[in-house]
C-alpha cells in the first residue's frame, strides 16, 4: 500500500497512540486537525480527524478542501474515509459495515471544488463511479481474507445536516434509490477525484434512518452502536495496509 490517507469520522477521531504529528496548512486553510502519521505494517498511514480531535466541527463546516489538499501535498494517492451513516433499506443493518459504490449529493453551500476560478483551473471530473473501484476492491478483498463481514455496494444519500432527517425526507431518499444516509461523503469524494486520488468509504451503520424504526435516534445510541464497528474498521484498514 505504501502511503495511505485515512479520514476518520464520528467514533474515529484518533487513530491510535500518537507517533508523529504535523500541521496541515494549505492554500485552502487548515485541516480539521493536525495530520497524525503512523507506521502500520509496511505502510505509512496519515490520519485526519474530520470533525477535529474534540469532535466539534459539524459536517457543513468541515474544511474538506484543506483536508484532501493536505493529504495530496503529503504524497497520498489513496484515501480511505470512515463515515457514520443511517440505514434506509433493509439489507443495511445498524452495527454492520458497508463499502458503498454510489452516492447522491443533497448538500449545499459547501466549498465543493478546487475549480473556483483561481489557479487550479477548470476541471469537469468524471464522476460516474464516485468511489474508486480499485480501492473498494482492495478493501473488500482484505475484508474477505480476514473474514470481516462487510456489505459491498449501496448508494449513500449525502445530506447537509447537522440535524437528522424527517420521515418524509427519508422516504424521498428511498424513492431516489439511497440505501444509506450520511453527511460527509460529499464534497470529500469529488475533491479527492479532482486531485487524482483514489477514494473509497467504509461506512459504519449507526442507526435506522428517521421513520424506519420506532427507536429514537440519539448521539448516545449512535456511539454505542458503532463502538465495535469502529474497531472492526480500524483492523480492516490495518489489514489493507499490510
Ligand atoms: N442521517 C444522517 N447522517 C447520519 C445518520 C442519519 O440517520 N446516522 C449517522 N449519520
Amino acid at each position: 500500500m505504501g502511503l495511505i490517507g485515512v479520514i476518520g469520522g464520528t467514533g474515529l477521531d484518533q487513530w491510535g497512540g500518537l507517533e508523529r504529528e504535523f500541521s496541515g496548512e494549505t492554500p485552502y486553510g487548515s485541516t480539521s486537525a493536525p495530520i497524525a502519521a503512523y507506521e502500520v505494517g509496511e505502510c505509512q498511514l496519515l490520519f485526519i480527524a474530520r470533525h477535529g480531535h474534540q469532535h466539534s466541527i459539524p459536517p457543513h463546516k468541515v474544511n474538506y478542501r484543506a483536508n484532501l489538499y493536505a493529504l495530496h501535498q503529503a504524497g497520498v494517492e489513496q484515501v480511505v474515509a470512515v463515515n457514520a451513516v443511517g440505514a434506509i433499506t433493509e439489507r443495511y443493518e445498524p452495527g454492520m459495515l458497508a463499502v458503498p459504490d454510489q452516492l447522491i449529493d443533497y448538500t449545499w453551500g459547501r466549498e465543493q471544488s478546487y475549480s473556483d476560478g483561481g489557479a487550479f483551473g477548470l476541471q469537469h471530473i468524471e464522476f460516474t463511479t464516485p468511489f474508486s473501484e480499485t480501492l473498494r476492491g482492495d478493501i473488500l478483498s482484505a475484508a474477505e481474507a480476514h473474514s470481516i463481514p462487510v456489505l459491498a455496494g449501496g448508494c449513500v444519500g449525502v445530506v447537509q445536516g447537522p440535524r437528522l432527517e424527517t420521515d418524509a425526507e427519508i422516504r424521498r431518499l428511498r424513492r431516489d434509490g439511497c440505501d444509506l444516509v450520511g453527511m460527509t461523503s460529499m464534497p470529500e469524494a469529488a475533491l479527492a477525484r479532482e486531485l487524482g486520488m483514489k477514494y473509497a468509504s467504509i461506512c459504519l451503520i449507526a442507526n435506522w434512518a428517521a421513520g424506519i424504526s420506532e427507536l429514537e435516534i440519539t448521539m448516545e445510541a449512535i456511539e454505542e452502536t458503532i463502538r465495535d464497528s469502529v474497531e472492526v474498521a480500524r483492523s480492516l484498514i490495518g489489514h489493507l495496509c499490510r
